[in-house]
């Protein structure tokens, strides 16, 4: 909303939240009209565009609202707490034929596209992505049914960017662990406190995957690769390579709405950086990441999502 405030050519004209609260205070920040829901909200404030910014097991109803009214949507990551939900949306978005953009803004700094040339000529050979963090406060993160768990809803960032640098996923392994840090750890819908997981990439390439919520500050979110004569450091704030240290010109947090805007006002799909199809891939290998993990056995993905 911030974001969407300061520029020229959007105007937020509506929230819509469950909690009446928090949508009238929300909405009189920006001088936008207070709704009860997606579905008063479409049918009474006729936006151009909505963002969809609910937890992530609450998505589903919202997207159907939108979809039915035909309008262009913006889905926050993840784009569910789980596979089935974001696949049946995924159908759903395809039939509608509307523009889509996803929360993943990282996609967006100008030190991933420097990453991407400078890896052009040079396959990526290993890799280790990691977010080691706090647990972060809303109640519905404690459980898988909320927040899908960890890797979905926060490690889905950088296992994204390992989509973008080192291609797509062909086989994951992991295994994870609770210390009753999050809740119960008898009660099967408390969300892992650990997790490790091995991915196959489709090219050759391995790497390792770790997140934890165990720690008591953001303590680290990154990726580092690893191609013939290359090593690259990339976090939100810098990329670093033997010689060298870029540091993100633009906002990726700006660039991400700017992107769907212009996509929006050229009527042109291709200018976002991940539609809803794009993040589905993403969000089948941290799902698969979580499936893997609870099961014990290996997941194979065939990069359709
Ligand atoms: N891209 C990013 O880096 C980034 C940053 C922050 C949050 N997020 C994502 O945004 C989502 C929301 O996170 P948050 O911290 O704002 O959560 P939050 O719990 O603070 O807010 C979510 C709001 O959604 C409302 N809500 C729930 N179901 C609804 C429905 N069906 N219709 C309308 N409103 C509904 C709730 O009442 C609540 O006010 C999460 O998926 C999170 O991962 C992404």
């Amino acid at each position: 909303m911030k974001v969407l405030s300061g520029m020229d050519d959007a105007q937020v004209v509506g929230i819509a939240d469950l909690d009446p609260e928090r949508a009238g205070r929300l909405a009189a920040e920006c001088g936008a009209q207070a709704w009860p829901d997606a579905e008063a909200m479409l049918a009474g404030g006729r936006p151009d565009a909505v963002y969809i910014c609910v937890p992530p097991g609450a998505h589903g109803a919202p997207e159907e609202v939108v979809l039915a009214a035909g309008r262009p949507m913006f889905v926050e990551k993840p784009l569910a707490a789980d596979l089935a939900t974001a696949e049946g949306l995924a159908a759903r978005v395809s039939a509608a034929g509307v523009i889509t953009a996803t929360g993943y803004h990282w996609r967006h700094l100008d030190t991933v596209a420097t990453a991407r040339e400078l890896l052009a000529d040079r396959p990526v050979g290993i890799a280790s992505a990691s977010w080691w963090g706090a647990m972060p406060p809303p109640p519905w993160w404690r459980l898988r049914s909320g927040s899908g768990g960890q890797v979905v809803e926060q490690a889905t960032h950088v296992l994204d960017l390992l989509r973008v640098l080192v291609g797509e996923v062909a086989v994951v392994h992991a295994s994870s662990s609770r210390f009753g840090h999050a809740g119960p750890a008898d009660d099967p819908d408390v969300v892992d406190d650990a997790t490790v997981a091995l991915l196959r990439f489709r090219g050759g390439a391995v790497a390792t995957v770790s997140a934890t919520c165990l720690a008591d500050r953001p303590h680290r979110a990154d990726i580092e690769l690893v191609a013939g004569g290359l090593a690259l450091e990339l976090t939100e704030e810098k990329l670093v390579s033997a010689d060298r240290e870029w540091r993100p010109v633009k906002d990726a947090r700006e660039a991400v709405d700017r992107a769907f805007l212009d996509a929006l006002h050229a009527d042109d799909p291709t200018l976002v950086g991940a539609d809803y199809a794009e993040a589905l891939r993403t969000h089948a290998v941290a799902c698969a990441i979580a499936t893997a993990a609870r099961t014990g056995a290996p997941v194979r993905l065939d990069g359709a999502g």
